[in-house]
Protein backbone atom coordinates (compact mmCIF):
# COMPACT_ATOMS: atom_id res chain seq x y z
CA UNK A 1 0.00 0.00 0.00
CA UNK A 2 2.07 3.10 -1.26
CA UNK A 3 0.07 5.15 0.41
CA UNK A 4 0.74 4.13 3.85
CA UNK A 5 4.51 4.61 3.17
CA UNK A 6 7.13 6.34 5.55
CA UNK A 7 9.44 8.90 4.50
CA UNK A 8 9.85 11.84 2.47
CA UNK A 9 8.88 12.49 -0.91
CA UNK A 10 10.59 15.71 -2.57
CA UNK A 11 8.03 18.42 -4.10
CA UNK A 12 8.78 21.46 -5.64
CA UNK A 13 12.39 21.70 -4.03
CA UNK A 14 11.19 20.63 -0.50
CA UNK A 15 10.98 17.38 1.43
CA UNK A 16 7.43 16.81 2.80
CA UNK A 17 6.60 13.75 5.12
CA UNK A 18 5.15 11.02 2.86
CA UNK A 19 1.69 11.55 4.81
CA UNK A 20 1.59 14.76 3.82
CA UNK A 21 2.70 14.89 0.18
CA UNK A 22 -1.02 15.95 -0.87
CA UNK A 23 -2.32 17.68 -3.96
CA UNK A 24 -5.62 19.98 -3.98
CA UNK A 25 -9.13 18.27 -5.67
CA UNK A 26 -8.91 20.61 -8.70
CA UNK A 27 -5.42 20.36 -9.67
CA UNK A 28 -5.89 20.45 -13.72
CA UNK A 29 -4.21 17.33 -14.30
CA UNK A 30 -6.23 15.09 -12.08
CA UNK A 31 -9.08 16.20 -14.37
CA UNK A 32 -7.63 16.36 -17.87
CA UNK A 33 -4.15 14.12 -17.73
CA UNK A 34 -2.08 16.96 -18.76
CA UNK A 35 1.00 15.65 -17.19
CA UNK A 36 4.33 13.96 -17.08
CA UNK A 37 6.12 11.55 -15.36
CA UNK A 38 8.83 9.06 -15.54
CA UNK A 39 9.56 5.66 -14.47
CA UNK A 40 13.38 4.80 -12.86
CA UNK A 41 14.98 2.49 -11.17
CA UNK A 42 18.11 2.41 -8.77
CA UNK A 43 20.29 -0.45 -8.02
CA UNK A 44 22.60 -0.48 -5.01
CA UNK A 45 21.65 3.65 -4.78
CA UNK A 46 22.51 3.96 -7.91
CA UNK A 47 20.00 5.37 -10.56
CA UNK A 48 20.36 3.60 -13.46
CA UNK A 49 20.32 6.36 -16.51
CA UNK A 50 19.34 8.75 -14.52
CA UNK A 51 20.49 11.67 -16.40
CA UNK A 52 18.55 10.35 -19.35
CA UNK A 53 15.20 9.92 -17.33
CA UNK A 54 15.19 12.98 -16.26
CA UNK A 55 16.08 14.82 -19.64
CA UNK A 56 13.19 12.35 -21.05
CA UNK A 57 10.99 14.15 -18.30
CA UNK A 58 11.97 17.73 -20.11
CA UNK A 59 11.09 16.67 -23.40
CA UNK A 60 7.78 14.97 -22.61
CA UNK A 61 7.16 18.22 -21.03
CA UNK A 62 7.96 20.11 -24.12
CA UNK A 63 6.12 18.04 -26.41
CA UNK A 64 2.74 18.91 -23.94
CA UNK A 65 4.08 22.73 -24.23
CA UNK A 66 5.18 23.58 -20.30
CA UNK A 67 8.21 24.21 -19.10
CA UNK A 68 10.00 22.04 -15.91
CA UNK A 69 11.16 24.96 -13.55
CA UNK A 70 14.20 22.31 -12.04
CA UNK A 71 17.02 20.99 -14.43
CA UNK A 72 18.16 18.35 -15.32
CA UNK A 73 21.27 18.34 -12.33
CA UNK A 74 18.81 19.77 -10.02
CA UNK A 75 16.56 16.73 -10.37
CA UNK A 76 19.40 14.24 -10.31
CA UNK A 77 20.44 16.24 -6.88
CA UNK A 78 17.03 16.06 -5.66
CA UNK A 79 16.51 12.45 -6.76
CA UNK A 80 20.53 11.16 -5.62
CA UNK A 81 19.14 13.24 -1.97
CA UNK A 82 15.74 11.72 -1.82
CA UNK A 83 17.56 8.19 -1.69
CA UNK A 84 19.98 8.80 0.67
CA UNK A 85 17.18 10.43 3.12
CA UNK A 86 15.00 7.38 2.72
CA UNK A 87 17.87 4.90 3.22
CA UNK A 88 17.10 3.43 -0.22
CA UNK A 89 19.23 1.15 -2.24
CA UNK A 90 16.90 -0.86 -4.68
CA UNK A 91 14.21 1.35 -5.18
CA UNK A 92 11.59 2.59 -7.76
CA UNK A 93 11.39 6.45 -8.78
CA UNK A 94 8.51 8.50 -9.42
CA UNK A 95 9.03 11.99 -11.03
CA UNK A 96 6.16 13.74 -12.02
CA UNK A 97 4.88 17.11 -13.22
CA UNK A 98 1.62 18.61 -13.23
CA UNK A 99 -0.49 21.81 -13.35
CA UNK A 100 -1.76 23.14 -10.39
CA UNK A 101 -5.00 23.34 -9.12
CA UNK A 102 -5.63 27.85 -9.98
CA UNK A 103 -8.36 27.04 -13.28
CA UNK A 104 -10.22 24.03 -14.72
CA UNK A 105 -10.09 25.66 -17.62
CA UNK A 106 -9.18 22.80 -20.50
CA UNK A 107 -6.42 25.41 -21.37
CA UNK A 108 -3.49 25.07 -19.00
CA UNK A 109 -1.58 28.63 -19.36
CA UNK A 110 -2.56 29.89 -16.33
CA UNK A 111 -1.84 26.76 -14.37
CA UNK A 112 1.21 26.67 -11.68
CA UNK A 113 3.72 23.85 -12.96
CA UNK A 114 4.37 21.39 -10.12
CA UNK A 115 7.24 18.62 -10.16
CA UNK A 116 8.01 15.96 -7.47
CA UNK A 117 9.94 12.57 -6.87
CA UNK A 118 8.69 9.71 -4.95
CA UNK A 119 10.99 6.74 -3.99
CA UNK A 120 10.30 3.51 -2.45
CA UNK A 121 12.43 0.07 -1.95
CA UNK A 122 11.67 -2.23 -4.86
CA UNK A 123 13.74 -5.36 -5.27
CA UNK A 124 12.33 -7.15 -8.09
CA UNK A 125 9.14 -6.58 -10.42
CA UNK A 126 8.36 -10.66 -10.62
CA UNK A 127 9.22 -13.14 -8.15
CA UNK A 128 12.28 -15.28 -8.43
CA UNK A 129 10.43 -18.17 -9.44
CA UNK A 130 8.89 -16.48 -12.39
CA UNK A 131 9.66 -17.67 -15.84
CA UNK A 132 8.49 -15.43 -17.99
CA UNK A 133 5.10 -13.32 -18.37
CA UNK A 134 2.05 -14.16 -20.57
CA UNK A 135 0.19 -11.71 -23.19
CA UNK A 136 -3.04 -11.22 -24.62
CA UNK A 137 -3.68 -9.30 -27.53
CA UNK A 138 -4.74 -5.77 -26.47
CA UNK A 139 -8.17 -4.73 -27.84
CA UNK A 140 -6.55 -0.62 -28.09
CA UNK A 141 -4.20 0.97 -30.18
CA UNK A 142 -1.45 2.99 -30.18
CA UNK A 143 -2.71 6.03 -32.10
CA UNK A 144 -0.79 7.90 -34.84
CA UNK A 145 1.45 10.58 -34.20
CA UNK A 146 -1.12 13.40 -35.42
CA UNK A 147 -3.39 12.04 -32.79
CA UNK A 148 -1.15 12.45 -29.71
CA UNK A 149 1.88 12.97 -28.72
CA UNK A 150 2.96 9.58 -28.82
CA UNK A 151 6.38 10.03 -27.86
CA UNK A 152 6.15 12.15 -24.50
CA UNK A 153 4.98 9.84 -21.79
CA UNK A 154 2.54 11.94 -20.80
CA UNK A 155 -0.25 10.05 -17.98
CA UNK A 156 -3.02 11.09 -20.04
CA UNK A 157 -1.93 8.94 -22.95
CA UNK A 158 -1.93 6.02 -20.29
CA UNK A 159 -5.54 5.20 -20.18
CA UNK A 160 -4.62 2.49 -23.10
CA UNK A 161 -2.74 0.90 -21.00
CA UNK A 162 -4.32 1.44 -18.06
CA UNK A 163 -7.11 -0.25 -19.87
CA UNK A 164 -4.99 -3.42 -22.02
CA UNK A 165 -3.74 -3.88 -18.36
CA UNK A 166 -6.69 -4.33 -16.23
CA UNK A 167 -8.32 -6.57 -18.95
CA UNK A 168 -5.25 -9.06 -19.26
CA UNK A 169 -4.86 -9.24 -15.38
CA UNK A 170 -8.58 -9.65 -15.27
CA UNK A 171 -8.10 -12.96 -17.81
CA UNK A 172 -5.28 -14.12 -15.75
CA UNK A 173 -2.42 -12.98 -18.41
CA UNK A 174 0.45 -10.74 -16.68
CA UNK A 175 0.34 -7.79 -19.84
CA UNK A 176 -1.14 -6.70 -23.16
CA UNK A 177 0.61 -6.65 -26.45
CA UNK A 178 -0.77 -3.63 -28.30
CA UNK A 179 -1.03 -3.02 -31.92
CA UNK A 180 -0.79 0.70 -33.42
CA UNK A 181 -2.88 2.33 -35.35
CA UNK A 182 -1.57 0.44 -38.57
CA UNK A 183 -1.71 -2.61 -37.80
CA UNK A 184 1.52 -3.11 -36.89
CA UNK A 185 3.06 -4.88 -32.94
CA UNK A 186 3.71 -1.57 -31.29
CA UNK A 187 4.31 -2.45 -27.39
CA UNK A 188 3.01 -3.90 -24.04
CA UNK A 189 1.24 -1.25 -21.45
CA UNK A 190 4.90 -0.55 -19.83
CA UNK A 191 7.41 -2.15 -21.96
CA UNK A 192 8.87 -2.24 -24.96
CA UNK A 193 9.28 -5.73 -27.10
CA UNK A 194 11.82 -7.83 -29.37
CA UNK A 195 11.45 -10.95 -30.90
CA UNK A 196 14.20 -12.92 -32.19
CA UNK A 197 14.06 -15.18 -35.44
CA UNK A 198 16.79 -17.37 -36.57
CA UNK A 199 19.31 -15.71 -34.63
CA UNK A 200 18.22 -12.05 -35.71
CA UNK A 201 16.94 -9.81 -33.14
CA UNK A 202 13.78 -7.56 -34.42
CA UNK A 203 12.17 -4.84 -32.48
CA UNK A 204 9.25 -2.16 -33.98
CA UNK A 205 10.34 0.77 -35.18
CA UNK A 206 9.62 3.58 -32.38
CA UNK A 207 7.14 6.01 -34.43
CA UNK A 208 4.42 6.13 -32.74
CA UNK A 209 5.65 4.80 -29.12
CA UNK A 210 7.56 5.38 -26.39
CA UNK A 211 11.16 5.10 -27.71
CA UNK A 212 12.06 3.36 -23.87
CA UNK A 213 15.43 3.59 -22.32
CA UNK A 214 15.45 -0.12 -21.79
CA UNK A 215 15.00 -0.44 -25.28
CA UNK A 216 17.98 1.58 -26.54
CA UNK A 217 20.00 0.08 -24.15
CA UNK A 218 19.49 -3.28 -25.49
CA UNK A 219 19.80 -1.96 -28.74
CA UNK A 220 23.13 -0.48 -27.70
CA UNK A 221 24.03 -4.49 -26.04
CA UNK A 222 22.94 -6.01 -29.19
CA UNK A 223 25.26 -3.96 -31.25
CA UNK A 224 28.58 -4.50 -28.59
CA UNK A 225 27.85 -8.01 -28.17
CA UNK A 226 27.31 -8.43 -32.01
CA UNK A 227 24.00 -9.55 -32.04
CA UNK A 228 22.06 -8.54 -35.79
CA UNK A 229 19.30 -6.23 -35.04
CA UNK A 230 16.74 -5.36 -37.51
CA UNK A 231 14.66 -2.09 -36.57
CA UNK A 232 11.08 -2.78 -38.54
CA UNK A 233 7.26 -2.72 -38.57
CA UNK A 234 6.05 -6.59 -37.62
CA UNK A 235 2.86 -8.21 -38.30
CA UNK A 236 0.78 -10.31 -35.56
CA UNK A 237 1.45 -13.14 -37.51
CA UNK A 238 5.29 -12.55 -37.78
CA UNK A 239 5.77 -12.50 -34.27
CA UNK A 240 3.99 -15.58 -33.50
CA UNK A 241 6.47 -17.32 -35.57
CA UNK A 242 9.05 -16.07 -33.40
CA UNK A 243 11.92 -18.23 -31.64
CA UNK A 244 12.12 -15.97 -28.86
CA UNK A 245 10.06 -12.55 -27.62
CA UNK A 246 10.65 -10.72 -24.60
CA UNK A 247 9.64 -7.38 -23.33
CA UNK A 248 11.81 -4.15 -22.27
CA UNK A 249 11.24 -1.35 -19.64
CA UNK A 250 12.70 0.27 -16.38
CA UNK A 251 10.09 -1.31 -14.34
CA UNK A 252 9.90 -5.06 -16.13
CA UNK A 253 14.08 -4.98 -17.18
CA UNK A 254 14.07 -7.69 -19.63
CA UNK A 255 11.29 -10.18 -19.26
CA UNK A 256 10.70 -13.43 -21.60
CA UNK A 257 7.56 -13.32 -22.95
CA UNK A 258 6.06 -17.37 -22.73
CA UNK A 259 2.44 -16.46 -24.31
CA UNK A 260 0.80 -14.57 -26.91
CA UNK A 261 -2.60 -15.58 -27.28
CA UNK A 262 -2.54 -18.93 -27.38
CA UNK A 263 1.03 -19.17 -28.72
CA UNK A 264 3.42 -20.66 -26.64
CA UNK A 265 7.03 -19.10 -26.60
CA UNK A 266 10.13 -21.17 -25.10
CA UNK A 267 12.33 -18.67 -22.43
CA UNK A 268 15.13 -18.32 -25.36
CA UNK A 269 18.93 -18.28 -25.11
CA UNK A 270 19.09 -14.43 -27.07
CA UNK A 271 16.88 -13.45 -24.20
CA UNK A 272 19.00 -14.87 -21.37
CA UNK A 273 22.09 -13.82 -22.86
CA UNK A 274 20.82 -9.96 -22.87
CA UNK A 275 18.51 -10.39 -19.64
CA UNK A 276 22.34 -11.38 -18.21
CA UNK A 277 23.75 -8.36 -19.62
CA UNK A 278 21.20 -5.66 -18.31
CA UNK A 279 21.39 -7.11 -15.12
CA UNK A 280 24.97 -7.07 -14.91
CA UNK A 281 25.08 -2.93 -16.88
CA UNK A 282 21.94 -1.92 -14.10
CA UNK A 283 23.73 -3.44 -11.13
CA UNK A 284 27.45 -2.94 -12.00
CA UNK A 285 27.91 -0.51 -14.79
CA UNK A 286 29.46 -2.60 -17.00
CA UNK A 287 28.87 -4.11 -20.05
CA UNK A 288 30.83 -7.09 -20.22
C1 LIG B 1 4.16 2.72 -22.58
C2 LIG B 1 5.58 2.40 -22.25
N1 LIG B 1 6.36 1.89 -23.22
C3 LIG B 1 7.65 1.58 -22.98
C4 LIG B 1 8.22 1.77 -21.74
C5 LIG B 1 9.66 1.43 -21.51
O1 LIG B 1 10.38 2.59 -21.31
P1 LIG B 1 11.71 2.61 -20.44
O2 LIG B 1 12.56 1.53 -20.95
O3 LIG B 1 12.26 3.96 -20.70
O4 LIG B 1 11.31 2.40 -19.01
C6 LIG B 1 7.43 2.31 -20.71
C7 LIG B 1 8.00 2.55 -19.39
O5 LIG B 1 8.35 3.66 -19.09
C8 LIG B 1 6.10 2.65 -20.99
O6 LIG B 1 5.32 3.15 -20.03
Amino acid sequence: MLDKNSGSIWIDGEFVPWQEAKIHILTHTLHYGSGVFEGERAYNGKIFKMTEHHQRLHDSAGMLDFKIPYGVEELNQAAENLLKLNNLSNAYLRPVAWYGPETLSVSSLRNSVHVAIAAWKWDSYFPADHKGIKLMWGKWIRPAPTMSPVQAKANGQYIISTLSKNKAELLGFHDALMLDYRGYIAECTGANVFMVKNGILYTPIADCFLNGITRKTIIELARTSHIPLVEKHILPPEILLADEVFVTGSAAEVQPVIQIGEQEFEQGSITQFLAGKYRNLVTRGIDD
